[in-house]
C-alpha cells in the first residue's frame, strides 16, 4: 500500500458551541481527483484549514503524504498546496512578487524556480498582469494568482476550495484544462465546488459532507447509482391541462404538451403512468427518461428527500 497522499482520522472541530466537524474518517489515494461535497457550512473549508495548518482540530489527526499536520508541520505543508476560498492579499505587492514571496517561504530560489513561475503565470493567463499591483486585479484574476500562489513549490497534494466561484465561462474551462494537466503529471487533486457538474466531470471519487460528517464517500458511478429518483417526460398530442390525480405529488414542470415527472425507481412503473395519462385522455407521443446527475444525488443525501 503506497502511503496515502490525504489520511484523516476521528477529525473533530468545535467552535464555541458549533460543531464544524463530528469525527472524520477519510483516505485519498496518491493520484486521485477527489471531490468534496456539501452545503455551506457543512465543514469543507474547516477541514481543509486543519490540513493546511491554518486551524488546529479539537480531537482526531491528518497526515500528508505521511507527515502528520500538527507534529511535522513543515513537511506535510510542502506536500501540499491549498488555494483558499477566501482571497486576501497584500494589495501592494504586484503578481510576480507575491509568487516570489510565497516562493522564498519555501526556500525555493534559482532558475528552475522562475521558469516554473512564469509557466504557472502563462499557464493561468497572468502574464500581462504579472506587474500590476494585486488591488489593480479583478476578482476573478486574484482568484488566478491564489491557484499559482498554491502551486509554486509544486506540491504533491493540491487542494482547490471553490476555485471557481465567481470565475468566469472562459477562465473555468481552461482553468480545468489545467487542473487535469497537473492531475495528469501525478498530483492528487482535491476539490470542492458548489457546481455540481463540474464535480460530476472532473472527480473520480466523491465525499460528501454534511453537517461536519460524511453523508457518502464513494466512486461518482456508484454515487450516481445510489440515485432513488429519475425524470420521465411525456410528450402528449393534446395540450397538458390539468395533470391526472394519481400523477400530481410526481409532477415537476408542466408546460404545453409536456409533463416531467419525478419517479421513484423500483416503486413507480411507466406502463402504470402512462396508463393514468391515457385513461384521462391523453394521447402519448414521446417519452423520455433520464438516469439523476450528481446534483440529484447530492439534494437527496443533504436534503434527505424522499
Ligand atoms: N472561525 C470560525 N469561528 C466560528 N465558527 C466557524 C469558524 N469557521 C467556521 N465556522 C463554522 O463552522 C461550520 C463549518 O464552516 P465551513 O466554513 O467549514 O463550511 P463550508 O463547508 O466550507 O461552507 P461553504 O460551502 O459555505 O464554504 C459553520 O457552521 C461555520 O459557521
Ligand atoms: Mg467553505
Amino acid at each position: 500500500m503506497p502511503v496515502p497522499a490525504i489520511q484523516i482520522e476521528g477529525l473533530q472541530k468545535r467552535f464555541g458551541r458549533v460543531d464544524a466537524l463530528r469525527g472524520v474518517d477519510l483516505e485519498v489515494a496518491p493520484g486521485e481527483f477527489f471531490g468534496l461535497l456539501g452545503p455551506n457550512g457543512a465543514g469543507k473549508s474547516t477541514l481543509i484549514n486543519i490540513l493546511a495548518g491554518l486551524t488546529r482540530a479539537s480531537a482526531g489527526a491528518a497526515r500528508i503524504c505521511g507527515h502528520d499536520v500538527v507534529s511535522d508541520y513543515r513537511r506535510a505543508r510542502k506536500a501540499l498546496g491549498v488555494v483558499p476560498q477566501e482571497v486576501v492579499f497584500d494589495p501592494f505587492f504586484s503578481v510576480r512578487e507575491i509568487l516570489r514571496i510565497q516562493a522564498g517561504y519555501f526556500g525555493l530560489k534559482g532558475p528552475e524556480t522562475e521558469r516554473w513561475r512564469e509557466e504557472l503565470l502563462a499557464a493561468l493567463m497572468l502574464e500581462d498582469k504579472a506587474d500590476a499591483n494585486m488591488r489593480a486585479l479583478s476578482g476573478g484574476m486574484k482568484r488566478r494568482v491564489l491557484i499559482a500562489q498554491a502551486l509554486v513549490h509544486r506540491p504533491q497534494v493540491v487542494i482547490l476550495d471553490e476555485p471557481t466561484a465567481g470565475v468566469d465561462v472562459e477562465l473555468r474551462t481552461s482553468l480545468w484544462v489545467f487542473i487535469r494537466r497537473l492531475h495528469r503529471e501525478g498530483h492528487t487533486i482535491v476539490l470542492t465546488t458548489h457546481y455540481l457538474e463540474e464535480a460530476e466531470a472532473l472527480c473520480e471519487r466523491i465525499a460528501i459532507l454534511k453537517q461536519g460528517r460524511i453523508a457518502a464517500l464513494d466512486r461518482k458511478q456508484a454515487l450516481l447509482r445510489r440515485a432513488v429518483h429519475k425524470t420521465l417526460t411525456v410528450t402528449t398530442a393534446e395540450v397538458m391541462g390539468t395533470v391526472p390525480e394519481g400523477l400530481r405529488d410526481k409532477v415537476r414542470k408542466v408546460a404545453d404538451h409536456c409533463v416531467e415527472l419525478s419517479l421513484h425507481k423500483g416503486v413507480d412503473s411507466i406502463p402504470g403512468i402512462l396508463e393514468t395519462l391515457r385513461v384521462a385522455g391523453y394521447t402519448i407521443v414521446d417519452l423520455a427518461t433520464e438516469e439523476a446527475d450528481l446534483e440529484e444525488v447530492f439534494l437527496e443525501l443533504t436534503q434527505g428527500r424522499p
